[in-house]
């Protein structure tokens, strides 16, 4: 039989090589190579792959019926949105974040709410004694919920444990990274372990029809701990996100086989817990004050849901010749250059000796492209010193040309402002006007600074 061959798998980012290394050649990390046993064949294996001998497979058309996917509501709306109507029997639900973040709360939250409906739910936790996580559920007031708790590791033993006639509806695992499956060899953590211990666990919830929610820790690159396979492996993704410093939590779904991945839910972190923020737009504002200058409001979507945001930009003039910087928080750095790009060539404002700062408050991140005016009318406004009116909100995307094009959503987005209180929008000229805010619209970035700069 031939030798098997030796492959070494990073521990960060999960890439396979041949060859140790000192230092991966994909993430850049150091002495996070770690050799791995990989997927072992056995002769009658690799015999039964080569030959035929497969059974026939049935096929059918995409328009065969379909049983919708059965959900459990959780009862925290925020956490039911993201997940697109609740858990899904089956399933397995990753929940990434960084740590303290809040995961461990927010399940420990649904856990109870979802015990106090009647549904069989268990919590293990390797991380904490149960005794600790008792205390913290009798803090949030939730000591009373008939959850089945248990502190362990050992994935073998809670599958025995659990696998009995009535397996639980709800079974929440925190987190996978101490998780240790006794069929591989390894320390927890190692991503040979992680994805053996996701593996059989997943495959209890496929069988026994439960709903597993598997909690991930996030490295310190944003991706989830060596298992970027665990992505694969599971069915919904979820992403806890915020600053630590800031109260507000974010719950984007990255992934989910069941829905859409375009809803957020908004939580505030509480003494008493995670709070369920239904209008976030009035979470990120901060009141509106008309002398202020390189502030803006930009109505951004997430999904279908507006949430109205403020853009913050600090011009700095530097008297010596030194590299000016730029700062960005919560937007992309390559779009924050690019629009000062258009604003030199197409517009003739000059930024190249001042340093720039750009943050969006509330410790919010924008991905929409629509918010490339909204930051434009910041830095025009920090750099001019004039304000933009505290009753404007600003959209549009920006071309290299200069153009400003209209945006998806208008409607959305106008509709939030007024709700609001925001009477005008500066945006696309051909953006449809659309209820009570008033338009006034811009073909192109000069027309804009010039009616900023009221030239
Ligand atoms: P936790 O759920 O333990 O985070 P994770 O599981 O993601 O690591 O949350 C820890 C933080 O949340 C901790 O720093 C304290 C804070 N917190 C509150 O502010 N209020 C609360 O009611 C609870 C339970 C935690
Ligand atoms: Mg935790």
């Amino acid at each position: 039989m031939a030798k098997p061959k030796k492959r070494y798998v990073c521990q960060q980012c999960g890439s396979v090589t041949a060859q140790w290394a000192g230092q991966c050649g994909d993430c850049g990390d150091w002495n996070t190579l770690v050799e791995d046993a990989g997927a072992v064949v056995t002769p009658f294996q690799a015999k039964h792959n080569l030959q035929g001998g497969g059974r026939m497979i049935s096929m059918s058309g995409l328009d065969a019926d379909v049983p919708l996917p059965a959900r459990m509501a959780s009862g925290i709306a925020e956490l039911d949105r993201a997940l697109g109507g609740g858990f899904v029997e089956a399933s397995a639900t990753l929940i990434g974040g960084d740590p303290g973040i809040g995961k461990s709360t927010l399940l420990l939250q649904a856990a109870a709410k979802m015990a106090l409906q009647g549904l069989g739910v268990a919590y293990v936790s390797g991380e904490e004694a149960a005794d600790q996580v008792r205390l913290r559920a009798r803090r949030l007031g939730l000591g009373n919920a008939p959850v089945q708790l248990a502190a362990a590791t050992s994935v073998r033993d809670i599958l025995t444990t659990l696998g009995g006639a009535q397996p639980p509806a709800l079974l929440i695992i925190d987190s996978i990274q101490t998780m240790h499956s006794d069929l591989i060899e390894g320390a927890p953590g190692t991503v040979s372990q992680v994805r053996a211990s996701a593996q059989e666990l997943i495959r209890f919830a496929k069988e026994r029809g439960t709903a597993l929610v598997l909690v991930g820790h996030v490295t310190k690159d944003g991706s989830l701990a060596g298992p970027r396979v665990l992505e694969h492996m599971v069915d919904t993704v979820l992403a806890f996100e915020g600053e630590r410093s800031h109260q507000y939590r974010i719950l984007r779904a990255v992934k989910n086989r069941f829905g859409g991945t375009d809803e957020i839910g908004v939580f505030a972190m509480q003494s008493e817990g995670l709070a369920e923020v239904g209008n976030p737009s009035s979470l990120f504002l901060t009141s509106r004050d008309d002398s202020v200058t390189g502030t803006v409001v930009f109505p951004a979507l997430e999904g279908t849901r507006p949430v109205l945001v403020e853009i913050q930009a600090l011009v700095v003039r530097l008297a010596s010749g030194a590299t000016p910087r730029r700062a960005v928080v919560g937007w992309d750095s390559g779009r924050l250059a690019m629009i000062l790009a258009v604003l030199e060539a197409r517009c003739g404002l000059s930024f190249s000796t001042s340093e720039v700062y750009l943050n969006i408050a509330g410790g919010y991140r924008v991905t929409d492209p629509a918010a490339d005016l909204a930051v434009a009318a910041a830095l025009v406004s920090a750099l001019s010193e004039r304000p933009v009116a505290a009753d404007a909100v600003a959209f549009g995307e920006i071309a290299l040309s200069g153009e400003v094009r209209p945006v998806a959503h208008g409607a959305l987005r106008l509709k939030e402002a007024g709700k609001l209180g925001f009477t005008r929008a500066l945006a696309p000229a051909a953006q449809g006007k659309e209820g009570t805010v008033a338009l006034t619209g811009f073909r192109n970035l000069n027309d804009f600074v010039g009616h900023m700069l009221g030239r």
